[in-house]
């Protein structure tokens, strides 16, 4: 993940790629225990809700039970599978740094874990989020091309003042993904594969829209950061999403610029219709309601 709003470098003691040292042998028993107990959490959750190439890539890189991965550890494998590596980061780091990373095939991790009191509501993302939810999809040869494609093109976005469009694909996409499969709607984006209550709302509740995806419809839908989504978009396969996305996005971005955007709860007569969502829980008042 990225933010921007930074200062002009990388906070002490990191490198000018903004990376860190995991320092794998310095976390407690306690933060490993934290890491097992969301794994077991979500273990028990996810077959027959996350993607296929999702639990392939949670078995190929055997992101087992024991605690915190060391990233030198799962790099060899995910190196082989994919050329992807995973690097070590303080935390968020500036869009264009992101960007790089990604364009490079190098996915910036979280070092931290979270304390033991929050384990359901982040505001940053942390290792468990950044790890074992966006990783094992690295482990995916088109998923792991659609990413380094995004690192390219955050960086032309960015460049073309459009990136609020692009990260919207991001989000609808790397983050809160569902692909459609024969036996029913999968999960395989990080932020629900890695939340304990979204992998159950995002397929399971009958308040959000679940729609069929368009990349220029995702592009002018804003998005919540804050609460469960009001909305999913649901991909055919990996390989039509890469597809859709190998365009150049320049007359895309030109038609954006006079685009309105698309109200949030919205079903327009040209969506495919996987769920029309009743809203209701957006509607009470979602996680702040009494
Ligand atoms: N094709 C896009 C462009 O021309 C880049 C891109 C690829 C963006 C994949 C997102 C995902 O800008
Ligand atoms: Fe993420």
């Amino acid at each position: 993940m990225s933010a921007d709003g930074f200062g002009s470098g990388p906070p002490p003691g990191a490198r000018a790629d903004w990376t860190i040292d995991q320092n794998w042998e310095a976390y407690s028993q306690a933060e490993h225990d934290v890491w097992i107990t969301l794994y077991e959490r979500q273990a028990r959750l996810l077959p027959g809700r996350a993607a296929d190439p999702f639990l392939k890539g949670l078995e190929a890189l055997d992101l087992h039970r024991a605690g915190i991965p060391d990233f030198a550890r799962i790099n060899e494998e995910l190196r082989r599978l994919t050329g992807w590596t995973v690097v070590a980061v303080p935390g968020l780091v500036p869009d264009d740094v992101f960007f790089d990373h990604l364009a490079n095939r190098r996915f910036p991790a979280g070092q931290f874990i979270r304390k033991p009191d929050e384990l359901d509501y982040l505001q940053e993302p942390d290792i468990f989020h950044d790890v074992y939810g966006h990783v094992p999809m690295l482990t995916d040869p088109t998923f792991a091309d659609y990413m380094q494609a995004y690192g390219e093109g955050g960086r032309r976005a960015l460049g073309l003042g459009r990136l609020h469009n692009l990260a919207r694909l991001y989000w609808y996409t790397v983050e809160f993904g569902l692909l459609e499969t024969q036996q029913g709607l999968r999960i395989y984006g990080a932020g629900i594969v890695s939340s304990f209550a979204e992998s159950v709302f995002a397929l399971d509740d009958p308040s959000p829209n679940r729609l069929g995806f368009d990349l220029e419809r995702v592009m002018r839908t804003p998005y919540r950061i804050d609460d469960f989504q009001q909305v999913y978009f649901v991909i055919p396969s990996l390989q039509s999403l890469l597809d859709a996305t190998l365009q150049d996005f320049g007359p895309i971005y030109s038609r954006m610029a006079a685009a309105t955007d698309i109200p949030i709860e919205a079903v327009l007569p040209q969506d495919r219709v996987f769920t029309r969502g009743t809203q209701a829980y957006a509607q009470k008042g979602g996680r702040n309601a009494a």
